[in-house]
């Protein structure tokens, strides 16, 4: 099944399928006939699927393979420095290609690194877990992290393709396909009424997918999720208005994060904790009308349970609000439901009603 990211010069295919890992080399030779590449990866993806990188290597051209080490916290300009040092190394040029093959992290990092390689070169995503097949892959953010909070050096840089092979899914631990799950989840809140339904009727089918073993389930959703993610970013692609939406439950995410540390709490888990806070954030300040509350409710408790690392304090989860990039000069914004399916960018809420929010969230998930 093939999807396009639609920007004019710039637009690029996403496919997605079962069982197509191998059938990327001829993608590869077919499409970028001649031109030398970098693959980039983390040690524990060389690990567990060194058969196929080594094969990977030998038919894209003897290629270098870079491995980052694995992890949020080595989303640092030191790591992205080396990919970088790679590329020189192996005297690639301004035609050549970087092949990221691994989660959010290694898509985040080999796609900056891509941006930034003499003024800018092609790069290709394979996701290997969910949350970058539903998201991350597709959309051309990338960037590293820098203390002072997530993401913060970074490029908008859109990958030339998109491989997606659900397959990747069976090797990924369980607590990362929940985080992955998060991410999937978040577009029943934006991408409209009949993507709200279809979350309400399958979470569960979606939450066993892989257990059970039913590809069709999860290329159904993986290809609802960027459908969705392709339509914004095609009409927003520097996110000056409507792709803010993509980031909801992620102000609430983001400070969470940040508070402990990017260690401890995944950012798919954070997410799915941020989802259920925006909700009760819109009906704590009215942007929900009560009409809809029975069945965002229902939607919500349907959520897997994520226990935080450790006690949270409220008012320094709040103050690492503000390190938000959705942060607009000290003010903050959240995205938050209207109806099912439909959110909006709110500003202007108060201190209170957060706090609030994260009493009631919060309390309920401490260790
Ligand atoms: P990740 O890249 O850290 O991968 C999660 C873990 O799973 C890692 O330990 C990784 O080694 C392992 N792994 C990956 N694939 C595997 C497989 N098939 N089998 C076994 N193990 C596997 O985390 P993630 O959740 O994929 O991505 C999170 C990152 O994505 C964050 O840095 C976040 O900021 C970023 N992100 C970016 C965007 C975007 O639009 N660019 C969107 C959402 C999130
Ligand atoms: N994950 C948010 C975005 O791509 O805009």
């Amino acid at each position: 099944m093939q999807l396009t990211v639609d920007l004019a010069g710039r637009s690029y295919p996403v496919y997605i399928d079962s069982g197509t890992a191998a059938g990327f080399q001829s993608y590869y030779n077919e499409h970028f006939a001649g031109r030398r590449c970098a693959v980039v990866t983390n040690t524990t993806i060389a690990s567990i699927y060194a058969p196929y990188i080594n094969a990977l290597k030998t038919g894209l051209g003897d290629c270098p393979v870079h491995e980052l080490p694995d992890g949020e916290k080595y989303k640092t300009v030191e790591n992205w420095s080396a990919i970088l040092d790679t590329l020189v190394s192996a005297r690639l040029d301004r035609s050549s290609v970087v092949v990221a093959l691994g989660g959010g992290v290694v898509g985040d990092m080999a796609g900056f690194a891509a941006a930034c390689f003499m003024r800018g070169i092609d790069y290709v995503q394979i996701p290997t877990t969910l949350l970058a097949m539903v998201d991350s892959s597709v959309g051309g953010k990338t960037a590293v992290d820098h203390p002072s909070g997530k993401n913060m050096i970074g490029a908008f840089h859109q990958p030339s393709a998109v491989w997606i092979d659900i397959d990747f899914l069976k090797t990924l631990p369980w607590r990362e396909y929940i985080a992955g799950y998060a991410e999937a989840f978040k577009y029943a809140f934006l991408g409209g009424r009949e993507m709200f339904s279809y979350m309400m009727i399958n979470w569960d089918n979606i939450l066993s997918a892989v257990t059970k073993d039913t590809p069709a389930t999860l290329i159904e959703c993986v290809k609802r999720c960027i459908g969705i993610k392709a339509a914004i970013v095609g009409q927003d692609e520097r996110e000056t208005g409507k792709r803010a939406l993509l980031n909801f439950g992620h102000t609430f995410a983001h400070a969470l994060e940040q508070y402990y540390g990017f260690e401890g709490l995944l950012h798919g888990e954070a997410v799915l904790i941020g989802l259920g806070c925006a909700v009760e954030l819109a009906k704590i300040n009215g942007t929900l009308p009560k009409a809809h509350w029975v069945e965002f409710d229902r939607i919500t408790t349907s959520l897997p349970q994520i226990t935080l690392p450790s006690a949270p304090d409220y008012n320094k989860i709040y103050a690492a609000m503000f390190a938000d990039k959705k942060a607009k000069s000290g003010a903050l914004r959240f995205i938050l439901p209207v109806a099912p399916g439909e959110s909006a960018i709110v500003g202007g809420v108060g201190e209170m009603e957060i706090l609030q929010v994260l009493e009631k969230k919060l309390e309920l998930r401490s260790a």
